[in-house]
């Protein structure tokens, strides 16, 4: 009896606890559901009174307690925040939050649940920081937080979990280092904390995880050498540094150390040094990606990479520029799965790799910017998975061939920039072709019919070829072309053809420097989407059509045609640097600031020239006096301007040490409305500094682009030792991270008032902000003096300066003026130094990238594989020079057949001169013998200049002290007469 008692009682009391704990969980699942607010799917519909918890939506029960042991709301939509009841439920395992839209934090009552093994709330919206108390949590085995907007640090006490195996924290805001206690977690197998904000070193604490099988810390900020340990993690199949800071070279075992690697990546970090041979022990790779790094030398043979499938060694100093570099290539023949090649922006030299016929499962073939020679071979017809080939930028010479055609899968196809002739083969009529960019060869005959046939094509690029004929009208069917249509600089004639109208989708369209006849044809107005039309230097004819100035244009060109009657006001017209209209005399009215005539211009123009004969005849008497009056103020200028030290002033010195955000604030945000100019390696900005009392140009390099990091270091040594009054002058360097975390480097220069020589001597650039060009033209003084101002800086340059510097990539671009139209030479992100008594290669990193420059400018021998020199240098100028006089651009030579810019000089001279001059210079000769024979003589003496520098073999090109010695004299002599002339017309 009493038994019985004892028992019935302490069964009432077990019920009541049990209903106790029972009541718990019951009220704590519904205080999870109240911070539910939207539930679109009604899983927690079931969630009511007419059924026992345990048998709600997604949660699990113990048999016998009838505890909660699960808990599982993947996967359905909710929206709200986790209520921190959670912590009551006691005998939770398993948690599943993942994809969902959770928001708040992760309440710190978690830590309460000491049995949760399984905690996943991957894909979800939480804020706020992990809290420490989660190492409370001491069964867990699977802790998954990736994507979601967790901030602060990685809490240490993490490393107290020791049944860790899974630790995702990847696609957060995670700030902080990584602590070494992670390396007390010695269950883990797997680690992945990429995508976050995480700085500092790595600890050799990690190299304690012995089972690790994946490693994960792509993209952080993390930075220093890689501890040895880390390599040694022998079972890691996954090892992803990328896009970090890491520097120091790959230790020459990592191959055997890491025998079971099945992905590894460095993408985008500073690690120096060879590729270590022993990189193809680890046989099992899949993908080995070593780009954009610092890396050199010869790739070792990866003949035991019979597994792999991505080979990227883009953006590196490999090959250094040696022949035979190439031969790793056949290496890789065992590679029966090798899909993805990219050997790009190297330094690779070499025949085309014929081998790469053999890798049949290719898919992308990168290898532009390299210095690869030799032909395309026919045999590549055998890579019938090919969807991108891209070669431009090397050597490359042939024709294309035929079987091309057979490429069907093929997507882009690029072979821009090389030496590649012929015909265009009529094969490539390439039904899933988006990209084709056949510009800067030397293809000729007719555009063929069957390019219309690549219906799915976005960009067509032929430009600057010697493409002749007509364009084909199946040219039009390109409904898709949307992106660009890149016809200029061949020796196309004819008409526009009226169907143009059918590419009603184009972006751009430019067929410029042809020969295009005929009026601008009415169904051009269906090509509503124009921002960039450039129809000059062609014969075109008639009216400007009023539609253009409903169009949403940014930069329209129609100068130099035949081109008459009145401009429209609207739209475009109403922005004087959007619109060129030069060198059409047939043209009138317009905004003021296209300085044309009004509409009854042909009385005016003889009206004018009547004006300045009587003018003229009256003034002869004050030449002499104006004269003097010039010469005195001039010298004085002079001297004044010679006197100005050329040292810093005070204001600079606060400026050395920009910060990002002074340079975020300084542009409004690298505002689009701040910047002056683009180049490949980087955009310059206009900004104000130091409370807008300086303006300033800011060069921020596009680190993304394969080469710009070497771009800013190859310019940051030259201007960091350099001074001249004709050379570009750097205020300071900022090399940080932006907000983002990521990698920034820009330069801050002086700022040129009056922009580049390109854009007075080819106004039509794109340029839709900067100065604004009242009269774009120069006068022979005035290009006299950028010549002398830009030989006296190669002069300094090449004989001065302590070690001779070679810029390599001279062009009318990179030549500033300032607001006195003094000529400072900019843009030393290519340049490299030669040791002066050997005029022997260099070999720092910065000099050791491919020669590229820009084609037109590089003098011939360079493309025979020659290095660098002064003479090289020469060759650049003696062409700037002819440009600058005859204002035609070197890559603009088809216009006499297949001559170069020195051969159409050189014909012309002496008795053709006043045929090859830039025409507005001839605007400046006046009805006046003795002047005009006067400036014709030092036009010719300056054009022989020219053609002595760029005299093809480099021992015929005289030096730049001869040069600058020579112009300068022709400078003095250059009669005042000019400035006489220019006082008479103001007085007009
Ligand atoms: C309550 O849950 C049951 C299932 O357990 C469901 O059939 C019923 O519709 C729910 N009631 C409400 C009011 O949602
Ligand atoms: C990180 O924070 C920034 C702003 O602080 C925010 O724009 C970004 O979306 C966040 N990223 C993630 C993954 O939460």
């Amino acid at each position: 009896m009493v038994l019985c008692a004892t028992s019935l009682f302490c069964y009432c009391l077990q019920s009541s606890l049990a209903g106790y704990h029972l009541e718990t969980d019951h009220l704590a699942l519904l205080e999870i559901k109240a911070k539910i607010t939207d539930d679109p799917l009604g899983v927690m519909r079931s969630w009511n009174d007419t059924a026992f918890f345990c048998e709600w939506h997604g949660v699990t029960c113990s048999h016998r307690h009838k505890r909660v042991t699960g808990l599982d709301l993947q996967s359905s939509k909710l929206t709200g925040s986790l209520s921190l009841h959670v912590g009551n439920l006691s005998f939770l395992k398993q948690l599943q939050l993942q994809n969902n839209s959770f928001t708040g934090s992760i309440p710190s009552e978690i830590g309460n649940l000491h049995r949760l093994q399984y905690f996943s709330f991957s894909d979800n919206l939480f804020q706020g920081e992990i809290p420490e108390s989660i190492s409370g949590c001491s069964s867990l085995v699977v802790l998954d937080g990736s994507n979601n907007r967790l901030k602060g640090r990685i809490p240490p006490e993490l490393g107290s979990l020791s049944k860790l195996q899974i630790l995702q924290l990847s696609i957060n805001n995670l700030t902080g280092t990584i602590p070494p206690s992670l390396g007390n977690t010695s269950s883990l197998l797997k680690l992945s904390i990429g995508r976050n904000k995480l700085v500092g070193k790595l600890p050799k604490n990690l190299g304690r995880l012995k089972n690790l099988t994946f490693l994960s810390f792509f993209s952080n900020n993390l930075s220093g050498v890689v501890p040895l340990s880390v390599f040694n993690l022998s079972f890691l199949t996954t090892l992803d540094l990328g896009e970090n800071h890491f520097d120091g070279s790959l230790p020459s075992n990592v191959g055997n150390m890491l025998p079971n690697l099945r992905y590894f990546s460095i993408h985008n970090n500073q690690f120096t040094g060879l590729i270590p041979s022993s990189i193809s022990n680890a046989s099992k790779l899949e993908i080995l990606q070593i780009s954009s790094n610092k890396l050199q030398g010869q790739v070792p043979s990866l003949e035991k990479l019979v597994m792999l499938s991505e080979l990227l060694l883009f953006d590196n100093f490999l090959g250094s520029g040696q022949v035979g570099s190439l031969n790793f290539v056949s290496s890789l023949v065992n590679a029966t799965n090798l899909n993805v090649l990219d050997l790009s922006q190297n330094s690779f030299k070499g025949n085309f790799p014929r081998i790469i016929c053999s890798f049949s499962m290719l898919t992308t073939f990168v290898i532009d910017n390299n210095m690869i020679g030799g032909e395309i071979p026919s045999c590549i017809e055998n890579l019938a998975d090919l969807q991108l080939f891209n070669v431009w930028g090397n050597q490359l010479s042939g024709v294309i061939p035929l079987s091309i055609g057979n490429l069907h899968y093929l997507e882009e196809l690029d072979l821009s920039f090389n030496r590649l002739s012929g015909y265009i083969p009529s094969s490539i009529d390439l039904t899933k072709l988006s990209v084709l960019s056949l510009s800067a060869n030397s293809f000729e005959g007719h555009i063929p019919p069957t390019i219309g046939h690549c219906k799915y094509l976005l960009a067509l690029d032929l430009s600057y070829n010697n493409l002749t004929g007509g364009k084909p009208p199946e040219l039009f069917n390109l409904f898709a072309l949307s992106t660009a249509l890149y016809l200029n600089g061949n020796n196309l004639r004819g008409p526009l053809p009226s169907e143009v109208g059918k590419l009603s989708n184009l972006g751009a369209l430019d067929v410029s420097e042809n020969m295009l006849s005929g009026v601008i044809p009415p169904t051009l107005e269906t090509l509503k989407g124009l921002r960039k039309l450039d129809l000059s230097r062609n014969n075109l004819s008639g009216k400007i059509p009023d539609y253009l100035g409903t169009f949403q244009l940014q930069l329209l060109n129609l100068s130099y045609n035949n081109l008459e009657g009145n401009v429209p006001t609207g739209g475009i017209f109403k922005n004087a640097t959007g619109v060129l209209t030069a060198g059409n005399i047939g043209l009138c009215g317009g905004l003021p600031e296209l300085k044309l005539p009004k509409c009854n211009f042909n009385i005016q123009k003889r009206r004018l020239r009547q004006k300045m004969t009587i003018i003229f005849a009256s003034l002869s008497g004050f030449c002499a006096v104006l004269l003097l009056v010039f010469v005195l103020v001039y010298a004085f200028c002079c001297r004044k301007r010679n006197k100005e030290p050329i040292t810093s002033d005070d204001s600079e010195l606060s400026l050395t040490n920009l910060s990002y955000k002074s340079l975020v604030k300084a542009t409004n945000g690298f505002s689009s409305e701040n910047i002056l100019g683009s180049g490949s390696f980087g955009t310059v900005y206009l900004g104000s500094l130091n409370h807008g009392r300086k303006v300033v140009a800011i060069k921020l390099f596009k680190l993304e682009h394969h080469g710009a990091s070497k771009s800013f270091i190859a310019e940051c040594e030259v201007l960091r030792n350099i001074r001249h009054r004709n050379l570009v002058q750097v205020i300071t360097a900022c090399s940080s991270l932006d907000y983002q975390g990521k990698d920034f480097k820009a330069l801050v220069y002086e700022y040129m008032v009056n922009g580049s020589l390109e854009d007075w001597l080819h106004p039509e650039i794109n340029r839709i902000n900067g100065p604004n060009y009242a009269s774009r033209n120069l006068n022979l003084q005035q290009r006299l003096n950028i010549a002398v101002d830009v030989a006296l800086a190669l002069e300094y340059l090449h004989h001065h300066y302590g070690v001779s510097l070679v810029h390599c990539d001279l062009k009318p671009s990179n030549v500033l003026l300032d607001d006195d139209m003094v000529a400072h030479v900019s843009d030393f992100g290519l340049a490299k130094f030669l040791s002066k008594s050997t005029s022997e290669f260099n070999s720092n990193p910065s000099s050791s990238m491919g020669v590229r420059g820009t084609i037109g400018y590089t003098p011939p021998e360079y493309g025979l594989g020659n290095e660098v020199s002064i003479y090289g240098n020469v060759y650049s100028f003696g062409i700037l020079l002819l440009e600058i006089f005859t204002g035609r651009r070197p890559t603009n030579d088809m216009l006499k057949g297949s001559l170069s810019l020195h051969h159409f000089v050189k014909e012309a001279l002496p008795d053709k001169v006043t045929e090859i001059l830039d025409p507005a210079l001839l605007e400046g000769l006046v009805e006046d013998e003795e002047y005009n024979c006067m400036m014709l003589e030092a036009l010719i003496s300056i054009l022989g200049i020219g053609l002595c520098c760029s005299a093809e073999l480099p021992r015929e090109r005289l030096d730049m002290s001869d040069v600058a010695a020579k112009l300068s004299s022709i400078k003095n002599k250059l009669p005042s007469y000019a400035n006489c002339r220019e006082r008479a017309n103001i007085s007009l």
